[in-house]
């Protein structure tokens, strides 16, 4: 069962109701100029009740959006995780994310080193209706620490820009030391897919295949000043836009991902084209930029001439496969 759409939402508004507007829109000003310097955090950056509150009320749904967008590729793809742990699980938004994906979730480890931000994480499902959500576990937990365990699924979203190397090389570890699958979210900026080219590079080495976005595992044929990134829409409840000072009713979150799954788990998707920008729509044509199967980047125009692909090509976008 999955959560229906907008309730993470509502569980956000009854949780964060004990919460002044100008208390969280200064903690909220706090972690916006934060999190514009991507560098490891010295001390944890969520540190006050205050900030892991705004961190729920502008960021999660953010985060939230972009790791259900991957995951639901996934689940279009046949994997039904049936377990998940997420590593620097914060206040849960990849454990919303993946019930909502995934309808053979049971259980759900989520795991981070701040006490309050796994409070709310608890707080948050407890309003939740999909059973695999209401008993998702919260506990605390460093990189590379925490309880045994391996799970069918396993998720850092949003981490590996607190990390330093040694950590990182530890999360990476971890992963694949407890997943069949793992999945990796950074923000869609060039540091942010820096890091996830390297977590990439890491999979590929210890033998795991690449099950997106990539079509191939040959190296990224993005050149200099050039990143792989794609976006998810977020629409903004009002209480998001008081906080944040901003006007529009949505935002779109820009994001770099990957999914590798261990040896033998599972073969990638017969391989389709990816796209890389928003595509150009004329009468009768589409233009695309996209990644293709043989490793190169580059134009693909579809035109009216080539009917049930022209047909198909209308309706895809950014961040989507091209097939053919
Ligand atoms: C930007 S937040 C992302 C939270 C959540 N994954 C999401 O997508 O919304 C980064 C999270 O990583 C956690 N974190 C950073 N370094 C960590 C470490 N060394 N061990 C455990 N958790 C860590 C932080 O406490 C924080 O909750």
């Amino acid at each position: 069962m999955k959560p229906p759409e907008g309730e993470l939402r509502h569980a956000l508004a009854d949780a964060l109701r004990g919460f002044s507007q100008p208390e969280l829109a200064a903690a909220t000003a706090e972690l916006v100029a934060r999190y514009r310097q991507p560098r490891a955090a010295a001390r944890a950056i969520l540190s006050t009740p205050e900030r892991v509150a705004a961190y729920a009320a502008y960021r999660m749904p953010a985060t939230h959006a972009a790791m259900q967008r991957i995951l639901e590729e996934l689940a279009e793809g046949g994997f039904g995780p049936r377990t998940m742990i997420d590593l620097g699980g914060g206040t849960g938004a990849a454990a919303w994310a993946a019930a909502g994906a995934f309808d053979t979730l049971e259980s759900i480890l989520v795991l981070d080193q701040v006490p309050e931000a796994l409070a709310l994480g608890k707080d948050l499902v407890a309003r939740a209706s999909t059973p695999a959500l209401r008993s998702a576990r919260f506990e605390r937990a460093l990189v590379g620490g925490g309880p045994a365990g391996t799970a069918d699924l396993v998720t850092a979203s949003y981490v590996l820009s607190e990390l330093s190397g040694a950590q990182t090389t530890m999360l990476l570890d971890e992963m694949m030391a407890r997943g069949r699958v793992a999945v990796l979210a950074e923000p869609g900026t060039p540091d942010g897919y820096a890091r996830i080219i390297e977590a990439r590079r890491r999979f590929l080495a210890d033998g795991w295949r690449l099950l997106g976005p990539c079509p191939h595992e040959v190296d990224c044929p993005l050149g200099v000043g050039d990143w792989c990134h794609f976006a998810a829409r977020v629409n903004r409840s009002a209480e998001h836009r008081r906080i944040k000072g901003a006007d529009l009713s949505y935002e779109d979150e820009k994001f770099s991902w990957v999914a590798a799954a261990a040896p033998g788990v599972m073969e990638p998707r017969a391989r389709d084209s990816r796209i890389l920008r928003h595509p150009s729509k004329r009468k009768g044509l589409v233009e695309f930029r996209v990644c293709r199967p043989d490793g190169s980047a580059g134009p693909a125009v579809v035109s009216k001439r080539e009917g049930e692909r022209y047909r198909a090509a209308r309706d895809r976008d950014w961040g989507d496969t091209l097939p053919g």
